[in-house]
């Protein structure tokens, strides 16, 4: 039995939960590792349809997700705004950072969506692939999130660079973070047009943050685009996942223009459940590096999540991306016990 991923995202309890992964696509397949050889870059791969719609698909046929991301990265934003973006092998992202000398006047004030078009041909062309009742989902980057890699220039542990930033230089920090509101705006609202059912806003460093910054850059830019979402597209469905935002949460899920919180796995589900869940869906959280291990333990965490979430309004996810270690095996039992054969 499959669960509805548009049913949870409209406030229903489905009979067993959807289920799709984040990082779904990518080096744990084999025959994403293949396709990625056809093009030099990881932004041209990003920005060829046929590729970018091919590996959106890969996971899709292999497990029978209940919904697909397509395929792209949060950095086209950074790039489509005029900064150099690119992605080393072992290394990550690597960007031309942004200093408080030059500031932002090297960066366009408003997004070109026209440089963005491979991305929403992608997904009107995966929308017509996919099974009907196969979710699609569309993504951008929080602003805190994408603005941490376009000051540092590189992936960090801490994202310290950012932080600093923002203290010493707080009128051009919140000037980055209002672009980038309004291009994700403008984005996402595209996405939809194109084809996307949901979209989910990753605001993967969103637990950097210390108490006193959160609501300037993290709640407050990811609720702003929720809204300016849906002032285009009411019926459009919003996911937030702010990574690491603990007791926060329980202000998400008060914001009635998102309509799902994604949980990571240092959220305590007792409090979940009584403090976000009764208020909104959610989704998550099964750590990636328990699916990436396996056997008893990985059976385990998959039952205390569907004993704690699945009787309600729930979308079984990762608490993260998925590794590239993972074994597929792995991934088919997931899917099996979450829909009740396994
Ligand atoms: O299947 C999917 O989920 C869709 C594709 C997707 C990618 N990136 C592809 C990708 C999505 C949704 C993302 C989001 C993303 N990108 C986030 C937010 C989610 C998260 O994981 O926190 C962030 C922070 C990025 C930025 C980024 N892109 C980093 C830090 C890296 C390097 C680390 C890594 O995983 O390699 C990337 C590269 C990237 N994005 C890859 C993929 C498949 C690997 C590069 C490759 O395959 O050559």
């Amino acid at each position: 039995m499959q669960g509805s991923f548009l049913d949870a995202l409209n406030g229903k309890i489905t009979p067993v939960p959807p289920i799709w992964l984040m990082r779904q696509a990518g080096r744990y397949l084999a025959e994403y590792r293949e396709l990625r050889t056809r093009a030099d870059s990881f932004m041209d791969f990003c920005f060829t349809p046929a590729l970018a719609v091919e590996a959106t698909l890969q996971p899709i046929r292999r497990f029978g997700f209940d919904a697909a991301i397509i395929f792209s990265d949060i950095l086209v934003i950074p790039h489509q705004l005029g900064q150099k973006v690119s992605f080393e092998k072992g290394i990550g992202p690597q960007l031309d950072p942004i200093s408080a000398g030059t500031g932002l006047s090297d960066l366009a004030e408003e997004l070109d969506l026209e440089g963005l078009s491979p991305v929403f041909e992608a997904i009107s062309t995966v929308r017509s692939l996919l099974p009907r009742e196969t979710g699609l989902i569309g993504f951008c980057g929080a602003p805190w999130t994408v603005a941490s890699y376009m000051i540092a220039g590189r992936g960090t542990p801490d994202q310290a660079p950012a932080r600093l930033f923002a203290y010493r230089h707080p009128e051009i920090f919140s000037e980055l973070i209002e672009r980038l509101i309004r291009a994700s705006v403008a984005y996402l609202s595209r996405q939809i047009e194109a084809g996307a059912d949901a979209v989910q806003i990753f605001d993967s460093w969103a637990g950097v943050l210390p108490v006193l910054e959160f609501d300037k850059w993290s709640f407050g830019p990811v609720s702003r685009i929720a809204a300016g979402v849906k002032a285009v597209h009411p019926d459009a469905k919003v996911i937030a996942f702010p990574r690491g935002a603990g007791v926060h949460l329980e202000r998400f899920a008060e914001v009635s223009v998102i309509d799902c919180l994604g949980l990571d796995t240092s959220v305590v589900p007792e409090w979940a459940a009584e403090k976000v869940q009764s208020r909104t869906c959610v989704q998550g959280n099964l750590d990636p590096l328990v699916l990436a291990a396996g056997g008893y333990e990985l059976d385990r965490s998959i039952d205390v999540i569907l004993e704690t979430f699945g009787q309600k309004n729930f979308i079984f996810n990762l608490g993260h991306g998925i590794i590239p270690e993972t074994p597929v095996a792995h991934v088919e039992r997931l899917v099996a016990r979450v829909r009740g054969a396994g």
